[in-house]
């Protein structure tokens, strides 16, 4: 390298054509925090490439600057059936609606996350782009959609981004000098995960419970991790080995054969290829166009080819189904294994604060096992828990830290917690960090399950709570004890007159659990609650509603 010195001199800027400018703002919608982090450290990748980067949250965003940005980064994750994170509704809304601007100015790329398991993969981004094409944008550079396993993908959106920026805005400032290699992990993270030891592992239900929740203890003693109230724990889980064996027996391979398992050229037996390090239990329509390709098996093409067929084919199947019905497709275990997902982790509300319990993280695992197809079924992670670790084992595991479910920056600030089932956990990790802290805030907890006897979690813990006064007040609703079912929400309805007054003393609240039913309910019943005590409108109490969640009074944790 030349010394500056040295260097001819730059040539000086263009002076025709203004240059483009190298403000860039990044817009995150994020729910479990990956886009957030991607985010974040795209900003830092802009800004050691001399561009002036502002990092935020859809929704601390003000819509009416939308007009006076140049450049725009989108980074947003999709859920469920298509639906944008919670922190990116409102400024989707504004997007797709009748006020939005006109954007000739702009110019765009979009990153999003997503799962292919999902029909509506990455629609949330892919609605992004959409529209701001159509508001007039030009991209920067095409978007691009993310699996599970997104980090080569974002890296290299990252890239062709700056590049395109740096065209662009070449001679606005100073050249780049870094390239855009993202920043080293330096601590565990999810790409170097901690193997952590298992101290205790607990099954919560009683005898005769449909449920089996466990309690794991796990410790990060040595790892330097560290996580608050809210946050969650990925663990990577190993595959059923009786599935892996047969899986392997069905494709007439040789366990023991080696494969290579990353672009870095690590090599595995097939058995601990499978095992550990590619998902098996899922089938994804994209798994079976590469499948089908691969192969060249007709009967494949031909059910690819009707995206019905598909989605009723692929539901509750997995690859030994495939192989046992299409197979064995006399490939290689290698160019098999190569079109195959990596083994993702399972992301878990840590039930216990650091606080309470020094170099520990608790969770609390519902075991997932059904029958589908002519073939008894279970959870890969949860199962994993239950039936086969013990004690002493380890399991590679990371923190996932979550700022959209964050307990009140005031202890004061009274708290409303809304977790039924496996919701309970990071309530767990409330009260604990909240008894620690010697907490001066109203606390009131809605949990709820199938029977009182069996499934009611952690119940000594709350009865101390109570006493002790961290916890003000306990609502509990057992769906299968009487005649008709009761859930959380009706015992909210039933207190709604207190429930209301709590919100207007500024409350937060906080549901935790399964997203489909629970929380879709519990979140209706909030808006009926404003609706009636309030005295307003539907409009009205839908508004009241949605500054709840803007001034991050309202946060959820669903799944
Ligand atoms: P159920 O299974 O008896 O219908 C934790 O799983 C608890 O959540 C169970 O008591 C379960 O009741 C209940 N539950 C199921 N659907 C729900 C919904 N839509 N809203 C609230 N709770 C629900």
């Amino acid at each position: 390298p030349v010394s500056a010195a040295e260097a001819p001199q730059a040539a000086p800027a263009p002076s025709a054509a203004p240059a483009v400018s190298k403000d860039v703002t990044i817009l995150y919608g994020s729910q479990t925090g990956n886009a957030q982090r991607l985010s974040e450290k795209a900003g830092k990748t802009l800004q050691s490439n001399g561009f002036q980067v502002t990092v935020s949250a859809m929704s601390d965003f003000k819509p009416n600057s939308l007009k006076k940005l140049q450049n725009l980064l989108i980074v947003v994750s999709t859920h469920g059936e298509g639906d944008p994170p919670d922190n990116a509704i409102t400024f989707h809304e504004f997007l797709h609606g009748k006020r939005a601007p006109k954007l000739e100015e702009l110019r765009f790329s979009v990153l999003s996350l997503g799962d292919s398991s999902y029909e509506f993969f990455c629609q949330t981004g892919k609605e992004f782009d959409q529209r701001l094409e159509e508001l007039g944008g030009e991209r920067i550079a095409a978007r691009v959609d993310c699996d599970l396993d997104f980090d080569e993908p974002a890296a290299e959106w990252l890239d062709s981004v700056l590049s395109g920026l740096s065209e662009a805005s070449a001679g606005a400032a100073p050249s780049q000098e870094t390239a855009a290699a993202p920043a080293a992990e330096s601590d565990y993270s999810r790409t170097n995960p901690f193997h952590a030891e298992v101290l205790e592992s607990i099954n919560l239900n009683g005898r005769g419970s449909n449920k089996e929740t466990r309690h794991l203890e796990i410790s990060l003693e040595g790892s330097g991790l560290t996580y608050k109230p809210g946050d969650s724990l990925g663990v990577y889980p190993q595959n059923d080995p009786k599935l892996v064996d047969d899986l392997i027996a069905a494709l007439g391979w040789n366990a023991d054969e080696t494969i290579t398992i990353n672009k870095q050229g690590d090599v595995r037996s097939l058995r601990d290829a499978f095992l550990s390090h590619y998902e098996i239990t899922v089938l994804t329509k994209p798994l079976l166009e590469k499948i089908a390709q691969l192969t060249g098996v007709d009967e494949l093409h031909d059910l690819i080819g009707d995206s019905e067929k598909v989605k009723a084919y692929i539901h509750g199947r997995d690859l030994l189904d495939l192989v046992e019905q299409y197979g064995p497709f006399g490939v290689s275990p290698q160019a098999f294994a190569d079109v195959l997902r990596k083994m993702p982790a399972r992301l878990y509300s840590i039930a216990s604060s650091l606080e309470a319990n020094p170099d520990e993280v608790h969770l609390t695992i519902g075991a997932v096992r059904y029958n589908a197809n002519g073939r008894d079924r279970s959870g890969v992670c949860s199962i994993l828990c239950a039936e086969r670790l013990q004690p002493g084992d380890t399991l590679p595991v990371y923190i996932q830290h979550n700022d959209n479910f964050k307990l009140p920056e005031k202890a004061e600030t009274p708290i409303i917690m809304i977790g039924p089932g496996t919701g309970v956990a990071p309530f767990r990790s409330f009260m604990q960090e909240r008894e620690e802290a010697g907490a001066e805030g109203k606390a009131w907890m809605f949990f709820g399950d199938q029977h009182f006897v069996t499934d009611f979690l952690y119940q000594t813990e709350w009865q101390k709570w109570l006493q002790s006064g961290v916890l003000t007040k306990m609502d509990v609703a057992f769906s299968r004890d009487t005649a008709e079912k009761v859930y959380v929400q009706h015992r909210m309805q039933e207190s709604s007159k207190e429930l209301f007054q709590w919100l207007e003393e500024g409350a937060a609240v906080y549901v935790c659990g399964d997203e489909k039913n629970m929380a879709h309910d519990v979140h209706h019943t909030l808006i009926d609650i404003v609706e009636k005590e309030g005295q307003m409108s539907r409009e009205q109490a839908e508004q009241y509603v949605a500054d709840l969640q803007q001034q991050k009074r309202y946060q959820r944790d669903v799944y």
